[in-house]
């Protein structure tokens, strides 16, 4: 703590930035970067929602946006950039920190932003088609986190296009991730696998909070989507972090089809770099760091890649992955320098990225089964599927090049912001009743958190701040 402290007051000294306020400087930062996941409610453990509430942890914000902790976003910008990066710019992070070193003032608040409201309401409306996991209690513990994958019957009778994806957390404070897959099994029923850490099949998309729906980018002579086929399933990979033992979920995925008639250009998702897993495992023995690598190619023909999504298990530490052409040149495609299990993202390009025929993917990472707190006696480990093995795994959302491909914005597909979307609330409820923290009817009123009860079930904390 007083080092943290030391560390504000020397700050001074070295800065001129201007004078920043919370209502004009601050809470736009906040507002659009953080409460996403740091609202009441939400799946961070401290809320940044109040001006008191951030000058009470002023310090650590300093500390952990002046690191870059926060947001989670654990791909380096430098190295490529992609859609909808969630990271702070420089001049946000000495925003940040002119702000505090300056005393925190807190402005005009009649200045401040419409507070964003976030909850587990659709961005994208009704859905064609949503499967539910059944309700299901953690098992994670105080120390360690708990990973099950459900595997859920779609149910559909002939191959549909998907347009869109979207995940609805069932439990807000609970649901750190979920990747969802086709599972390579179809099965008629419900399939629950416990300890189980990776997408099952073809991934689909990955969610963590604050993520947005995926929708396929879309113009007048190109529809990208992917097929889900008849009779298939789909996985969750469901991840809940220490410390949510008991608590229920029932987290749902839903699909948006395009119509029948719609001819797509079909997205493919594969693992091209997987190693371990297939072909012979890999091992990882105890008291050191390991690297692993692996490659692809050369690849047969032009390729347009839309999305990557690293991935490796709780051992992985840094991994990087990029094209060979064969003109020499290199596609730079993901550099993760600290790989962090608990912030894993599909990392969507900003525009497809052409890699040409002949070109080579390489991938390489290093894994740290050294002692540290979560791993006080390390044992080899080997590659496979379960939350004791690693898994050192690049996959990709890509296709076969057409000319102009790197000219679209995948961008563009992903609803951009969703908190401008906050009254897109479910139409299909009605208001049931409002109450205040003490459980008793109340009526709306400013500046007051209050609980608004639905009547399907679902209840949203909000404050309205004037
Ligand atoms: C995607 C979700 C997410 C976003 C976005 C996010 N956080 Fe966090 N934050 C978390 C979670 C979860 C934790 C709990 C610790 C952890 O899991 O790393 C946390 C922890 C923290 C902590 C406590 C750190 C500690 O040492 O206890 C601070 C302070 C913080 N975040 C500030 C911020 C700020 C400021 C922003 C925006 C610039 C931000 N966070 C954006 C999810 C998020």
């Amino acid at each position: 703590m007083i080092r943290k402290l030391l560390f504000i007051f020397l700050i001074p000294a070295i800065c001129f930035g201007q004078n920043p306020n919370y209502s004009e400087d601050i809470a736009p930062i906040l507002y659009g970067k953080c409460l996403q996941c740091h609202y009441d409610g939400g799946i961070a453990p401290l809320t940044l929602e109040t001006y008191a509430s951030v000058v009470y942890n002023a310090g650590m914000v300093q500390n952990v946006t002046s690191t870059g902790e926060m947001p989670p976003w654990p791909a380096d910008t430098l190295f490529q950039n992609y859609a909808n990066e969630n990271i702070l710019s420089m001049n946000e992070i000495s925003t940040i920190m002119d702000w505090i070193t300056n005393g925190v003032p807190i402005g005009d608040t009649s200045l401040l932003p419409p507070m964003p409201i976030f909850g587990n309401s659709s961005q994208l409306g009704v859905p064609d088609l949503e499967l539910q996991m059944p309700t299901y209690a953690s098992t994670a513990t105080s120390n360690s986190d708990d990973y099950v994958c459900f595997s859920i019957p779609t149910g559909l009778l002939q191959n549909r296009r998907i347009k869109a994806i979207e995940v609805i957390p069932g439990n807000l404070q609970t649901v750190h991730h979920v990747l969802v897959s086709v599972d390579p099994f179809p099965n008629s029923s419900i399939v629950t696998t416990a300890d189980c850490m990776g997408p099952q099949g073809d991934m689909l998309y990955s969610y963590a909070p604050g993520a947005l729906p995926l929708t396929y980018p879309e113009n007048t002579n190109n529809s990208f989507g992917v097929v889900l086929p008849a009779n298939s399933s789909v996985s969750f990979a469901m991840h809940y972090p220490e410390g949510s033992l008991g608590q229920l979920d029932s987290t749902k995925v839903r699909f948006y089809f395009y119509p029948q008639t719609t001819v797509i250009r079909e997205i493919s998702y594969d693992f091209l770099i997987n190693e371990g897993l297939f072909g012979g495992p890999f091992y990882l023995p105890p008291n050191q760091i390991t690297e692993i690598t692996g490659s692809f190619g050369p690849t047969n023909q032009d390729y347009s890649f839309m999305s990557v999504f690293p991935h490796m298990h709780l051992l992985g530490k840094d991994m990087v992955i990029y094209a060979v052409t064969p003109l020499n040149d290199t596609i730079k495609l993901i550099k993760i320098n600290k790989w962090d299990f608990e912030w894993q993202y599909s990392y969507f390009f900003e525009k497809f990225i052409k890699i040409p025929a002949g070109s080579i993917i390489y991938a390489k990472g290093n894994y740290d089964n050294t002692v540290s707190p979560s791993n006080p006696i390390p044992v080899t480990v080997q590659s496979g599927f379960n939350t004791q093995d690693e898994m050192f795994i690049g996959g990709f959302q890509y296709l076969p090049y057409q000319l102009g491909d790197e000219n679209i914005s995948i961008d563009n597909g992903l609803i951009s912001s969703n908190f401008n979307d906050v009254a897109t609330i479910s139409s299909s409820r009605d208001l049931f009743k409002i109450i205040n923290t003490l459980g008793q009817s109340a009526h709306p009123k400013l500046n007051t958190p209050l609980f608004y009860i639905y009547d399907d079930g679902t209840v949203e904390k909000r404050i309205v701040i004037e």
